[in-house]
């Protein structure tokens, strides 16, 4: 069986075609190589042994997308994961981010309602709802006005899907609210490859430690928290990217409740950040040298995942803990060439 993964070159992407070629599905993958190299395809091929297809395409060319559609009349599902995903640049080029992560989206929703069936993941996120009211977040929580474009991205990507399902039946999907996907796979040879300064905790934390960057910021410790340090729901990568071979699954055999159907992707368990840089120094056997500065604009103090309805309609659960998924990056950190 034929599957589409748009991105399959990207963090998560790649990670996740690993978990599909493992349960024999056939990946196709799509990537433009704006934010990864073909050294990923390498890696994904270094542990599975099998090569997936892959097509140097971008999804913003219209007429590319319906081409590539017209020659893969056979494909079965799509994990859509191509997108932009940098918070703040998503601030500074807002039209950048809604050409890359709304035009494209609807390109290739357009070619799956010209299909008799189609199965649908999106890659959604937990910053839908912004600094939600009560801990922790279950899917009912309402939606709340994005802190970002790129956030307004997700939100509104997530409207386009349902009020296609609305009018598509045939056409089923289910939209995946990730937490905070670190880590990387345990063979070491894919994990993320941040471009430039890192954003992100983990990626700063490990290049830190490794002697790329001098210090650690840690961004407010006078948050109402345990440790004054910002709260979240770290989820390993690899257990990020089986949550989509199950939602696909769970497509594939008609067994959705609905034709829109969105599932939170953590672990249901949040760190502080001193407790992840508590985490770090113990699997790393190293003392991380990191100062508290002022707080980060945009960062809501806590959010962490109910994992109930993944639990228990998905049969999903995370099987990897907070020091497993940091090890796993810390072990990758070691093994990427330094530039
Ligand atoms: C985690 C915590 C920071 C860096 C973002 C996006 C979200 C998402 C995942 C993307 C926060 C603190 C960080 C540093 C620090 N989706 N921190 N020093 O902001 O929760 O989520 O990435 O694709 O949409 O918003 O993740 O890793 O940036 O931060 O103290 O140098 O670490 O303040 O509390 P975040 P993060």
């Amino acid at each position: 069986m034929k599957i589409l993964v748009t991105g399959g070159l990207g963090f998560i992407g790649s990670h996740t075609v690993v978990q599909l070629q493992k349960k024999g599905y056939q990946v196709v993958i799509i990537d433009n190589l704006s934010n990864t190299t073909l050294d990923v395809l390498e890696g994904i091929v270094a542990i599975t042994g099998q090569p997936p297809i892959f097509e140097k395409l971008d999804l913003k060319d219209k007429a590319a997308v319906q081409n590539f559609f017209k020659s893969h009349q056979d494909i079965q599902g799509v994990i859509h994961f191509a997108a932009s995903k940098a918070v703040g640049e998503s601030v500074v080029n807002p039209l950048l981010y809604y050409e890359n992560n709304i035009n494209t989206l609807v390109y290739v929703l357009q070619e799956l309602t010209k299909l008799k069936s189609s199965n649908f993941i999106f890659s959604s996120s937990c910053t839908v709802y912004g600094q939600a009211s009560t801990m922790p977040i279950s899917e009912t929580a309402p939606i709340k006005v994005a802190q970002s474009p790129y956030g307004n991205t997700k939100q509104i990507g997530e409207e386009i899907i349902k009020d296609t399902c609305q009018v598509y039946p045939k056409l089923k999907s289910i939209a995946l609210r990730y937490f905070n996907p670190i880590g990387a796979h345990e063979s070491s040879k894919i994990g993320e490859l941040p471009i430039g300064v890192p954003q992100n905790l983990i990626p700063y934390i490990t290049q830190t430690a490794i002697g790329k960057r001098a210090q650690l910021s840690v961004f407010g410790n006078d948050y109402p928290t345990i440790d004054g340090t910002c709260v979240r729901d770290y989820i390993h990568v690899v257990d990020t990217a089986k949550a989509h071979v199950v939602a696909l699954q769970r497509l594939l055999n008609n067994e959705n409740q609905s034709n829109f159907e969105v599932f939170n992707i953590g672990t249901g368990q949040g760190s502080t950040v001193l407790e992840v840089i508590k985490a770090f120094e113990k699997v790393s056997n190293t003392k991380l040298n990191y100062k508290i500065v002022g707080r980060r604009p945009g960062d809501v103090v806590s959010a962490f995942a109910d994992t109930t309805k993944a639990n228990n309609i998905l049969g999903w659960k995370a099987e990897y803990n907070l020091e497993d998924a940091i090890l796993s990056a810390w072990k990758w950190q070691n093994t990427i060439k330094q530039d």
